[in-house]
Parts: C-alpha cells; sequence; structure tokens
C-alpha cells in the first residue's frame, strides 16, 4: 500500500482515498495467503500516524509518503506450502517533493511485446516480489536505450509499466486496459478516470494491442499514471530498436489538463466532489 498525505494552508492534513488503499491491501493480503489487516485497525494506524506528523508535511506539491508493509512472522522454516497465520502490519512515512519539480519532463519508455510484469495470478496484488521482477528488465532498458521505465505488453497486450498504470488520452477520450487481475488497479488510475469523465471525455476502459498503440501515438498523448508521480507524460517509445515520438514529443494539453485536475482536488484547491480525502488534525 502506498498513499499520501498533504498538509494544507489550514494547517490540517488531507490523505488521499484512505478507504480504497485499506481495501486493496485487505485484498492483496487475501491473495498472498496473510492475516487480512482489520480495516479500521489499519486505517486508524494511518490516521495516527499523520496526525503525529502533521507539522513535518512539507506543503504541496510536496507530501507525506505513507508506506504500510504486511509482513508474514510465522516461525515455520520449510512450510513453502502453508500460509504465515501470523503477520507484522507497521507503516513507514516519509516526506516527499515534487516529481517534476523543473518542470513535467515526457518520459522514454520501451515497449516490451513478449514480458509480462507479472503473472496472471498476482499481477493485481501489491507485493513486493512484483517490483524485483520488473527491476531486471527497466534496468537493461535503460542502460541499453536511456529510457525510464518498461511497458509491459506480453503477446502484444498493453498492460503497465513497472510501477504505474498506462493511458491513451486524446482531446476526446481517455483509452486504458479495463481491469483484470494481470496488473495493478492504480488507484490514480482510477481518479483520472472518473475525473476525465466528470470532464466530458469519453472513457473506454478496453484491452489494445501494441499495434494500435503504435498507431495511437501520431492522435493521442500517453501517461503513467500512480502516486509518486501523478500522471506523468509520455514523449519517446522505444519498439524493436527503434524511437518513435508521442505526439510532438512534449508533454500534451490534455495530460496536463487532467494532472491538474487531480491535484486541484488534492491540494485543496477544487472541491473534493467524490469524497477522496480524510481529514487529520
Ligand atoms: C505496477 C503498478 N501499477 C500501477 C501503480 C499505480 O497505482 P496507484 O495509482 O495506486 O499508486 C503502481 C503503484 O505503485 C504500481 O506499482
Amino acid at each position: 500500500m502506498v498513499l499520501k498525505a498533504y498538509r494544507w494552508d489550514d494547517g490540517k492534513a488531507r490523505i488521499f482515498r484512505l478507504q480504497d488503499h485499506v481495501a486493496r491491501m485487505q485484498r492483496s493480503a487475501e491473495s498472498m495467503c496473510l492475516p487480512l489487516p482489520d480495516a479500521d485497525l489499519l486505517a486508524g494506524m494511518v490516521t495516527s500516524l499523520v496526525a503525529k506528523h502533521i507539522d513535518d508535511i512539507p506543503a504541496p506539491p510536496s507530501s507525506l509518503y505513507l508506506r504500510p508493509t504486511l509482513i508474514g512472522t510465522l516461525e515455520n522454516i520449510g512450510a513453502a506450502a502453508s500460509p504465515s497465520t501470523e503477520a507484522t502490519l507497521f507503516v513507514l512515512a516519509s516526506p516527499v517533493g515534487d516529481y517534476f519539480e523543473g518542470g513535467a519532463r515526457p518520459l522514454k519508455i520501451l515497449v516490451d511485446d513478449q514480458r509480462a510484469r507479472s503473472t496472471e495470478q498476482l499481477g493485481s496484488t501489491k507485493t513486493g516480489g512484483n517490483y524485483a521482477a520488473a527491476l531486471g528488465p527497466t534496468l537493461a532498458a535503460k542502460a541499453k536505450y536511456g529510457t525510464d521505465q518498461v511497458l509491459f505488453c506480453p503477446n502484444g497486450d498493453v498492460q503497465e509499466t513497472g510501477a504505474a498504470n498506462f493511458l491513451l488520452i486524446s482531446d476526446k477520450e481517455v483509452i486504458t486496459k479495463p481491469l483484470d487481475t494481470s496488473f495493478l488497479h492504480g488507484m490514480t488510475r482510477d481518479s483520472v478516470l472518473r475525473l476525465a469523465a466528470d470532464l466530458g471525455y469519453s472513457v473506454s476502459e478496453r484491452d489494445f494491442t501494441v499495434d494500435e498503440l503504435m498507431q495511437a501515438i501520431s492522435t493521442h498523448e500517453a501517461a503513467l499514471s500512480g502516486t509518486a508521480a501523478c500522471l506523468a507524460p509520455v514523449g519517446c517509445l522505444v519498439y524493436n530498436g527503434e524511437e518513435f515520438s508521442v505526439m510532438d514529443g512534449n508533454p500534451g494539453p490534455n495530460t496536463e489538463k487532467l494532472r491538474k485536475a487531480l491535484q486541484d482536488i488534492q491540494y485543496g484547491n477544487a472541491a473534493d466532489t467524490h469524497n477522496w480525502l480524510t481529514e487529520v488534525s
């Protein structure tokens, strides 16, 4: 579970989508066969930690990064086929700055049409092993092509990168893969899709292939969504060793508009019409 708390001018903090993150962590625990953390206990741990450190939270666009973690702790060596019936739950927190300090830099992404980031069974589970699995290919692509991330598209099915969801955005529509167990159900993805619908975009949650993606980048902006970077513009795709510009290669206006719509809510500059914020004082 990774979420953020923002400190507003009124001196109070707001945690973004706390209850939804708690529910996602419970689903992840269930899929890892770990004991389910109690929802009120987990939400209470997060809010009390935020309350305790409210004065340490830097003003937006900086925030407090929160990482509740659950690890199995049953003392039972050699029990690979039976789950841990005991677990430890703790919450890490750290102030973080703006991901895009100095302006949004369009990202360069390697399109991998063979490999999956995770497995069909664990793709929607937020667990450390998934991140480790994506690291090798991401570092290798960085060394070879200077890319920031790898877009995993097993058998040509466009899924997500190592730590973010992938969206195509035009003046009229937002396209992204529909929810299934192969990829992480990002809270930012869900929030952007809802705000896009509010703003009159048609939201198309549908599977699309690498071939369609390579066609779409002349008419659609591309973006990565996630808690750390919010909505980050993609300016270049590397595919089969060649570089392809996404639109004109610069951050597009629709990506900017949707990112601003989300950040306005998070920073207290727009009404929280979806009730996504939990106030902490
Ligand atoms: C693989 C993956 N996809 C998507 C996301 C975005 O999820 P969220 O928007 O909830 O941060 C993350 C975030 O860590 C991720 O690791």
